[in-house]
């Protein structure tokens, strides 16, 4: 009998047999092609939260958009896609206020259009927060990582509030958020994939949803409706 530890299972057990002259034939069976993961697995930078950034433009008009955020040590990194009015106001004015909110009716209200979310004035910057937000962090504009697609914003916290608790979670918050993502890639997924997808995410919103959720899955279920390839499709 030969013990050791190696890579794994297989390799040990042909490297061992081999170590003691025991006759053994490797048949290869997974042809799967290698898969490369594009998980970071540095220290707190994968993960990302899902929040509303409350931005002003140079002329004082206030702009409101979901964003994903990742923290970097001390750092909030906001990575705007080329060309948004995020990333212009951002550049221009050097802060934002990044809301941490439960009401994904301002998720999905963002996406179909309505942007009209109450304000309050914030506390260390021009930039005003959502009246919803549970929670709000001020932050400056320190530094930008260039890319053609995505820059990197590095934000530093100037400073942060808690407003109201949070309740706990809620799977049609979370499949809310899921079909606001799908449907700010309306163009570029196939409507195909869109279907499949809401059919899983309906039932935590039937199962699940309070008046909110309710609410933002109708608004963003009528933009996919309303979208020329679902039409085109019908024909
Ligand atoms: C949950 C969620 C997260 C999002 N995160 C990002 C993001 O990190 N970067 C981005 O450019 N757009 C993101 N989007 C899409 C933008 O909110 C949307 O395209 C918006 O119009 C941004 O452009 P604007 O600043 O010009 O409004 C996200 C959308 C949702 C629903």
């Amino acid at each position: 009998m030969a013990h050791g530890i190696s890579d794994s299972l297989i390799t040990d057990s042909d490297a061992q047999a081999g170590k003691c002259r025991i006759p053994s034939i490797l048949f290869a069976c997974d042809t799967a092609p290698e898969m490369q993961t594009n998980l970071d697995t540095r220290a707190g930078n994968a993960m990302i939260h899902e929040v509303i950034v409350t931005t002003t433009s140079q002329s004082g008009v206030t702009h409101i958009a979901p964003m994903g955020i990742r923290e970097r040590g001390e750092l909030v990194v906001i990575s705007p896609a080329q060309p948004s009015t995020t990333l212009e106001n951002l550049l221009q004015t050097r802060c934002a206020a990044v809301n941490f909110t439960d009401d994904v009716r301002i998720f999905a209200g963002c996406l179909t259009g309505r942007h009209d979310w109450p304000l309050f004035a914030a506390n260390r910057i021009a930039a005003p927060r959502l009246a919803e937000a549970l929670a709000h962090r001020e932050v400056e504009l320190v530094d930008v990582e260039e890319d053609a697609t995505r820059p990197k914003l590095l934000c530093r916290v100037l400073h942060e509030e808690t407003h109201r608790p949070f309740h706990g979670f809620n799977r049609a918050q979370a499949a809310v958020l899921e079909l606001a993502i799908l449907v700010s890639r309306l163009e570029r997924l196939p409507l195909q994939k869109i279907v499949e997808e809401m059919a899983y995410l309906l039932t935590a919103v039937e199962k699940t949803a309070g008046p909110r959720e309710q609410r933002a899955w109708e608004w963003l279920m009528e933009r996919i409706t309303a979208h020329p390839s679902n039409a085109e499709q019908g024909q």
